[in-house]
């Protein structure tokens, strides 16, 4: 059993429409491909909050700011729809061509404020236009019950809920818990493009963030917490820290200390390739005691 592709927004509009008329609920999980568990678990989290679910695959040439990064993106279509099939024709993958996104004359942007600025918008400007004009767009061809998405890109997460709800789409948007390797590795496509050597070495970055983070719950002060913890990243063979902070989860505005739920999140350059990942940090001890007291 193979799984469906649809190419064009008439043909998935018209599946949907065939859904809704036997009263089914519909989840869409946005993704550029080149599939991993971490998809896969989207798309489960998907159809256990929906009866059907559209499993989109389109890599968006608006989000990168690298001519070179986006040639080198992993694409494995067939191989991703293999790995679809287990989910039986309850599941249609859209994957639709550059103009069938973006036709001629294509004028609009989406552009997020506040939540997309620092961070993983700070090293490339325009992605998360790129990334909020995308998924208003499948979003709006979909007209799905609910969208789901990965925490490892917890900045994106947060840049779609704000556009989401400013632009009252009537999607739920759900974010599900990063999946990782054994080593602590988070699942990512660009996993794909680290060398044996330097995949094993990249289990550094979610191992420092995790001490750093429970540090910070101890009460650590945070420039010596955040010196060390990028200091353990480039001793274990990251070329550059591109950041590396601590932001309100809420919002993501910058913290001193973590007086409320908040996530340490770092970019780092493993060789050529870019890692995200991000880690929850708990309200430090004395920082709940002070607000309890
Ligand atoms: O996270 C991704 O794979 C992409 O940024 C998304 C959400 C599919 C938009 O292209």
């Amino acid at each position: 059993m193979s799984v469906e592709i649809v190419r064009t927004v008439a043909g998935i509009r018209a599946r949907v429409a065939a859904w809704r008329a036997e009263g089914a609920r519909v989840a869409v999980i946005p993704t550029m491909g080149a599939l991993h568990d971490g998809h896969l678990s989207l798309v489960r989290e998907g159809l256990a909050r929906a009866d059907r679910a559209i499993v989109t695959l389109f890599v968006n040439p608006r989000q990168f700011n690298s001519a070179a990064d986006l040639a080198a993106y992993p694409r494995t279509e067939e191989d991703d729809a293999r790995k679809l099939a287990v989910f039986g024709d309850g599941l249609v993958l859209f994957a639709p061509d550059g103009d069938e996104m973006y036709p001629p004359g294509f004028a609009t942007g989406v552009t997020v404020s506040g939540v997309s600025e620092g961070l993983c918008g700070a090293g490339r400007p325009g992605h998360f236009d790129g990334v909020a004009t995308v998924v208003s767009k499948l979003l709006l061809i979909a007209g799905a019950d609910v969208a789901l998405f990965g925490e490892k890109d917890f900045q994106q997460l947060q840049v779609v809920r704000r556009m989401a709800t400013d632009l009252n789409l009537p999607t739920e948007i759900v974010g599900c818990p990063t999946v990782r390797e054994e080593d602590g590795l988070a699942l990512s496509s660009r996993n794909v493009r680290l060398s044996a050597e330097d995949r094993l070495r990249s289990a550094a970055l979610p191992r420092a963030l995790l001490a750093a983070a429970r540090r910070l719950e101890a009460g650590a002060p945070l420039a010596e917490t955040l010196a060390e913890a990028e200091d353990a990243i480039l001793a274990a063979g990251f070329a550059r820290v591109e950041y590396l902070e601590l932001r309100a989860e809420a919002g993501l505005a910058p913290l001193a200390v973590p007086d409320r739920p908040a996530r340490l999140l770092a970019a780092a350059w493993m060789g050529e390739v870019r890692l995200i990942d991000n880690v929850p940090v708990a309200p430090a001890r004395a920082q709940a005691g002070l607000a309890a007291g």
